[in-house]
């Protein structure tokens, strides 16, 4: 007997709710009894309300390996579609640990690639939200491949569209490299792991003996091996954190960044600013807050806080307009650039690039950290990626020297010949290719030897070349320096280049693709 429509819409709704279920009450209650949110519930915190449409609910696997074939899961453990955030449209996957421990199975991966196709499209961005066992073991290769395919596409649409990953649960083996393929990178600590090869795996191999948080925690990836760019306290603080990154980026690459209305002044001077730098070379300041004084309402959003922390990469507005700050913090190794900052700096550059998102670069550099370690590690290789990053970097781009900007260091921090539209210097800007006391100490060592009174010609040089190179005053005398203002008018000044440089445009020359220093 042929249903009745109305048998027919129960049955549709019997179905759709033992897959909204998940893993079922149990499974639902230890997800939570470990401290974590379900998928569904996860993509409800990330959307706007009432905005999230589900797709492909009714995906479903087809293995019929090791009795695969009677093990019903649920949307193959993903939870796929698309909503609003603030108002803006995002795509999202979430694997669900509930059923079968969120592993891939290749429908999973199926489903997961239909969102990234659609978000390329579209021109949106997309968010990834992972809690797995990783590739689904009943599965075999065709998981593999799965994972293969999701890799393709985060390399497809790099650049394309933005892309993020939240880590809040297990992502092992192979399962990393689809977040590391992607843009950002937000663990939660406690319960967001990456590995390649988990501790049983290294205590056999190696005999090390290592916790799975110390090995891939969210404190690990993010304070030692950079691979990840927030650490969050829960899942809402890491989803709240999303929707404020998200708040600064465009939607693709063929957008400008949004805009937010802002009460804090164009005009408005900072007095605080005119005695930020302290008189005395060899002491440190807080570029952070230098930059919270300038910025519109004194917010920042900062990217790989625990990572690198010489260099600074953060996410804040200028007259409403969503902008890219590289910097050097003097407070940490007195701003000097290593391979860890360079790294970071210059992967950050090239997603402002990629995304239309204006680079503000603040100097206070001394120069590239000395020492074998350096030079071993391959500082040469990293430099010039910062080199290559602002070279190849079309966005709008203006440098602000607020104190030391000395030699390869300086280029490394877009000095005019690496193409910034501004370079704009306060009165305490010292340009030069070092330090006045190493500089006199090699030019003008001989000298010193002869002399009688060796520490009076030492300082008198250095006066000399302190006299001539450490200020603005030389490197504007021929355009390398575009504006110099006071500190108090940075906000002003800044704004008026940045408005200035909305309509710019420049092409690269034809090519296939760049080829910078990995
Ligand atoms: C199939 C899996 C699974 C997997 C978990 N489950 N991982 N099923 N394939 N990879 C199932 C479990 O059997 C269990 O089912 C349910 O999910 C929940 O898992 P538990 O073990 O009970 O949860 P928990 O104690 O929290 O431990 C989580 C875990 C553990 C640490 C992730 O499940 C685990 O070690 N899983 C295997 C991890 C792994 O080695 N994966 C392959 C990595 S290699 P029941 O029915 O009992 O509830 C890889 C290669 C990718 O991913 C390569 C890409 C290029």
């Amino acid at each position: 007997m042929p249903l009745t429509t109305a048998e027919k819409i129960t049955l549709f709704q019997e179905k759709s709710a033992k897959i909204e279920a998940m893993g079922g009450p149990k499974m639902v209650e230890k997800q939570h009894a470990a401290g974590k949110l379900t998928a569904r519930e996860r993509i409800n915190f990330l959307f706007d309300e009432g905005t999230f449409q589900e797709i492909d609910r009714f995906v479903t696997h087809h293995s019929t390996f090791f009795g695969m074939e009677k093990n019903f899961v649920p949307g193959d453990a993903v939870v796929t579609g698309y909503g609003l955030v603030d108002g803006r449209p995002v795509y999202v996957f979430a694997q669900d640990f509930t059923a079968m421990g969120g592993s891939m199975g290749e429908w999973q991966a199926e489903k997961i690639c239909k969102v990234l196709d659609m978000a390329g499209k579209m021109g949106a961005p997309v968010v990834g939200i992972n809690d797995s066992g990783g590739a689904r073991i009943q599965e075999g290769m065709f998981s593999l491949s799965g994972y293969g395919k999701i890799f393709f596409r985060n390399s497809r649409y790099s650049g394309v569209v933005p892309q993020i990953t939240a880590i809040c649960g297990p992502t092992a083996g192979g399962a990393v490299y689809s977040p590391a393929l992607m843009d950002f990178i937000f663990m939660v600590k406690g319960y967001g792991q990456m590995y390649i090869t988990g501790p049983e795996v290294i205590k056999a191999a190696t005999g090390e003996i290592i916790s799975t948080d110390e090995l891939g925690g969210a404190v690990t990836h993010n304070k030692i091996s950079g691979n990840a760019h927030f650490v969050c306290d829960n899942d809402e603080d890491c989803l709240n954190k999303i929707k404020t990154l998200l708040s600064y980026l465009p939607s693709s690459n063929r957008e400008t960044t949004p805009i937010k209305e802002t009460s804090d002044p164009v005009d408005r001077m900072e007095e605080k600013l005119q005695s930020f730098v302290p008189d005395s070379p060899n002491r440190a300041f807080n570029m952070k807050n230098l930059i919270k004084l300038i910025v519109d309402d004194g917010e920042i959003f900062e990217v790989s806080q625990m990572y690198a922390q010489n260099m600074l990469t953060i996410f804040a507005r200028l007259n409403g307009r969503a902008i890219g700050i590289i910097a050097n913090q003097p407070q940490f190794m007195s701003g000097c650039l290593d391979v860890n900052a360079s790294d970071k700096a210059a992967r950050f550059i090239r997603f402002c690039d990629s995304f239309n998102i204006p680079i503000f670069t603040f100097v206070d550099v001394p120069g590239f950290l000395p020492g074998k370690g350096q030079e071993h590690g391959g500082i040469i290789r990293h430099g010039a990626k910062m080199l290559f990053a602002y070279s190849e970097a079309t966005v709008p781009k203006l440098t602000i020297i607020t104190r030391k900007a000395y030699g390869g260091s300086y280029m490394a921090m877009c000095s005019k010949d690496m193409g910034p539209d501004q370079v704009i210097a306060w009165p305490t800007a010292q340009i030069a290719v070092m330090g006045a006391e190493g500089a006199a100490n090699i030019i003008f060592r001989k000298e010193m030897a002869a002399a009688a009174d060796p520490d009076a010609v030492r300082q008198k040089r250095i006066d000399e070349y302190e006299e001539l190179f450490n200020n603005p005053y030389v490197a504007a005398s021929k355009g390398h320096v575009d504006i110099i203002c006071e500190p108090k008018e940075t906000r002003p000044v800044l704004i008026k280049a940045l408005e200035s440089l909305v309509t710019k445009e420049e092409e690269l020359p034809w090519k296939k693709h760049s080829n910078m220093p990995l």
